[in-house]
């Protein structure tokens, strides 16, 4: 596997960076998960613009154009090991000369690519749905950029696995906002719910796609505001990531999601989402 850091492309071994890095130090950057099926990024427009908006976020200026970027994202793609990777890109704000919080006068952002292959939920686990466990979200309120510096992220990851669940639920004050690493919905009486996209949460890629589909397919669903006592009755409860793509979450802090016999197992709206997903992903990828 090649990756790119800084206009090299090189074993992965071999690819360092300096400790004064920001990126090290202060987690000081931002990145992008792109997911590629049969070596072909899908929505990699969508991904670069998201990039873009995160690096504005933060101040820092986009160090490639899309054209570069594409260029760079399919050679790596290239060395890649499997045809369904995942590729990971990150541009922090550099190295500094001495640790200081203040931005440096002179940025030379730290740019690096790599690939991993694409491990999407095993069919054993789509089937019977994950656990997941609820927590306050204390992140910060710029939620929106995609950022490296994710440690309440992987504090708020780890409780679930601490639970043997698969993801954390975050709720800020009595709102739902997103997964630790994912994007939630709420399905209730045959409508489709998600929270609203603001600086609360991530705007997922692949939470659009499911928004997308759901109004393609005239399933009805609104976006607005959702309370806690709504996710505990929910009908159904799905997430969504790049890497995992829409995946039914059946048990939240070891209650079932959904009533009587239907309860406790992925719903019926999950499978008519993932069959929608599928086919678009594939029809993407047969159109190039
Ligand atoms: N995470 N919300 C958070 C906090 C996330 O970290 C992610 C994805 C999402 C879903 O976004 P998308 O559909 O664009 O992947 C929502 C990636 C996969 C990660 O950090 O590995």
């Amino acid at each position: 596997m090649t990756v790119f850091l800084n206009g090299d492309y090189l074993p992965l071994t071999e690819a360092k960076v300096p400790v004064m890095d920001r990126g090290f130090l202060f987690g000081d950057g931002v990145y992008e998960v792109i997911p590629v099926y049969s070596r072909r990024p899908f929505r990699i427009d969508e991904h670069l613009a998201r990039l873009q908006k995160s690096l504005d976020g933060i101040r820092l200026a986009n160090p490639h154009t899309v054209e570069e970027w594409r260029a760079i994202v399919a050679r790596v793609i290239g060395s890649g090991a499997s045809d369904d990777q995942s590729v990971y890109l990150q541009v922090t704000r550099g190295p500094m000369a001495v640790r200081n919080h203040a931005f440096p006068k002179t940025v030379t952002p730290t740019v690096f690519v790599m690939t991993e292959p694409l491990v999407t939920p095993p069919a054993e686990q789509r089937a019977a749905g994950v656990a997941a466990v609820s927590a306050a979200d204390f992140r910060w309120l710029r939620c929106d950029l995609k950022a490296t510096s994710l440690l309440a992220n992987c504090l708020l990851r780890q409780m679930a696995v601490d639970a043997g669940c698969v993801e954390t639920v975050l709720f800020r004050d009595g709102f739902l906002t997103e997964g630790a690493a994912s994007n939630i919905f709420v399905v209730r009486g045959g409508r489709l719910l998600a929270p609203p996209k603001n600086h609360l949460m991530l705007p997922g890629i692949t939470y659009d796609v499911v928004l997308e589909l759901a109004k393609a397919h005239s399933l009805p669903h609104e976006v607005r505001d959702i309370t806690a006592a709504e996710v505990a009755e929910a009908d159904e409860l799905w997430m969504s990531s790049s890497t995992k793509e829409v995946l039914p979450i059946v048990r939240l802090d070891d209650r079932p999601v959904g009533r009587g016999a239907a309860g406790g197992k992925p719903g019926p709206l999950f499978a008519d989402m993932y069959a929608w997903y599928q086919d678009f992903k594939t029809r993407v990828m047969r159109a190039g």
